[in-house]
């Protein structure tokens, strides 16, 4: 009797051991991603050995296939994954990767009966309830052929007839069920895996409240907890453990300007225009547009950023509201492009981390003051090498094209996923409640990433 009551004891204390060893090791995944970073995020770091800049870019068969000239497609259920806490089926938010935009996931995704699938030629209908026009695309299934889709067994269509059968109805910017689909939608709800997605690429402030908060199951908008993310831009090394390069270039050279701001809207909340003026008062800003004194023609685009490109050392890549995850500028990739390098106001530091290269920026929240950020720059100004340093991921990846039309086609295909129901409890909190938004710095807020509670999932 004594033996088998020592036995389920060493098993018990076995069991717990593992149980704790398994908690430890996800705290740890999770505490590191909280940290908002120092200044620089990682030191120039001797032991990653710095590859020359003549082997900087993987030629077209090695490179996967969303890249420029990608010549890599996966094959069906092949197991890609770049991160080895995310099967290659994880489409769809999870708490488990609650820092993960899941977009290359999405791109890599064939599901494992494609071959069936194509050779039935099963097609899935997604009708966009706001028309073609609002999307500038055609009826049927020219998107995915012409993006070069994986999973391209998808058409579009604007045909209300088909609202009972298609397998996602699409809404762009807001939600207006009529009586029709919402009656409709009660009955074949029951029976079906109908999607009703909502995309939506407005920051809260600027959009309206839906009247039915749990009728969404998947989102498309630039939030990274969105089922399928869109954002402005998006970068991806081409290998993850190469992330920095030896430049032949000097990024500093001949530029004898400091800060500029190419800028209209004088009226923001997040008090940025207050913030550059400050700036203004500890080194040189030059404003451009209706906010300053210089004028660069926004007909002429073409030669502000030459402008920029030429003669400044720093651009300020300001956003007019301080949201997670809403990052809209399209000169951060531009001054990114041209050699310049962005001092960033908007989102989370940790928000910026997941769309930029590492080290390619400057987040305002790292400073105490305007005063602090302009004593940076004045070091960076007279220190080549430390100014070059933001330099050293050029040619390590690619800003992608996120193909969104392929995502949604993809995902509409993945069995697995489908079978759950899945959709926002409520969308209007998700999207526009405590949290999402600040007026001032980001540094009070320590939680950022998906709040499970807010997605049923069953
Ligand atoms: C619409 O799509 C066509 C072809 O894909 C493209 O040439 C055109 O620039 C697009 N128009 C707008 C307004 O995006
Ligand atoms: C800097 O100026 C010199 C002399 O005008 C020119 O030859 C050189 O190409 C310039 N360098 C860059 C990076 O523009
Ligand atoms: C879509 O959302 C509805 C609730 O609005 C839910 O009843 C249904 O099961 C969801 N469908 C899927 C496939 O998740
Ligand atoms: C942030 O926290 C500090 C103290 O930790 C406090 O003084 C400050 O007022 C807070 N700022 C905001 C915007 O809540």
């Amino acid at each position: 009797m004594r033996i088998p009551t020592i036995k389920r004891c060493i098993y018990f204390a076995l069991i717990c051991a593992l149980l704790l060893i398994f908690r430890l090791t996800i705290k740890d995944y999770e505490g590191a991603d909280q940290q908002i970073g120092p200044v620089r995020t990682t030191e120039i770091d001797s032991s990653q050995h710095l590859k020359p800049p003549s082997s900087s870019e993987p030629t077209s068969a090695k490179k996967l296939w969303f890249f420029r000239n990608g010549e890599l497609y996966p094959s069906p259920a092949m197991e890609y994954s770049r991160n080895m806490y995310i099967p290659y089926y994880w489409l769809l938010p999870d708490l488990r990767l609650s820092q993960s935009d899941r977009i290359v996931n999405q791109l890599m995704y064939v599901p494992d009966d494609y071959g069936d699938v194509k050779a039935s030629r099963q097609i899935k209908t997604i009708l966009l309830y706001n028309g073609l026009l609002k999307w500038n695309v055609t009826k049927g299934r020219d998107v995915f052929v012409s993006d070069k889709c994986p999973v391209d067994t998808c058409q579009l269509t604007d045909d209300m007839g088909m609202v009972e059968d298609v397998d996602m109805i699409l809404y762009k910017d807001r939600y207006t069920p009529t009586a029709k689909v919402s009656s409709v939608r009660r009955i074949r709800a029951l029976y079906t895996s109908q999607i009703t997605m909502l995309y939506n690429l407005e920051c809260p402030f600027n959009t309206l409240e839906l009247n039915v908060p749990n009728a969404i199951n998947w989102t498309a908008s630039y939030r990274r907890d969105s089922s399928i993310v869109t954002p402005y831009s998006k970068w991806v090394y081409y290998d993850d453990n190469v992330q920095q390069r030896v430049q032949d270039r000097n990024y500093a050279e001949n530029k004898t300007k400091k800060v500029a701001w190419f800028v209209s809207n004088c009226n923001a909340d997040n008090g940025r225009l207050e913030y550059a003026l400050e700036l203004q008062q500890h080194i040189e800003v030059d404003i451009y547009g209706a906010c300053g004194k210089l004028k660069c023609s926004r007909v002429t685009p073409e030669k502000c950023f030459k402008l920029l490109e030429t003669d400044y050392k720093f651009y300020l890549a300001f956003e007019n509201s301080n949201c997670k995850d809403y990052i809209s500028e399209k000169y951060l990739v531009n001054a990114l492009d041209r050699g310049v390098l962005p001092i960033v106001m908007g989102a989370h530091p940790q928000d910026y981390a997941a769309l930029a290269p590492h080290d390619s920026y400057i987040h305002v929240d790292n400073f105490g003051s305007p005063k602090d950020l302009a004593e940076y720059l004045m070091v960076l100004d007279a220190d080549d090498d430390l100014y070059n340093s933001y330099f050293l991921w050029k040619g390590t990846g690619e800003f992608i094209n996120t193909h969104f039309w392929c995502r949604v086609c993809a995902m509409l295909h993945n069995k697995v996923q489908l079978k759950k129901p899945y959709f926002y409890k409520d969308y209007n909190d998700w999207w526009g409640g405590p949290n999402v938004c600040t007026k001032g710095t980001w540094n009070n807020f320590t939680k950022v990433g998906l709040d499970p509670s807010q997605v049923h999932s069953s």
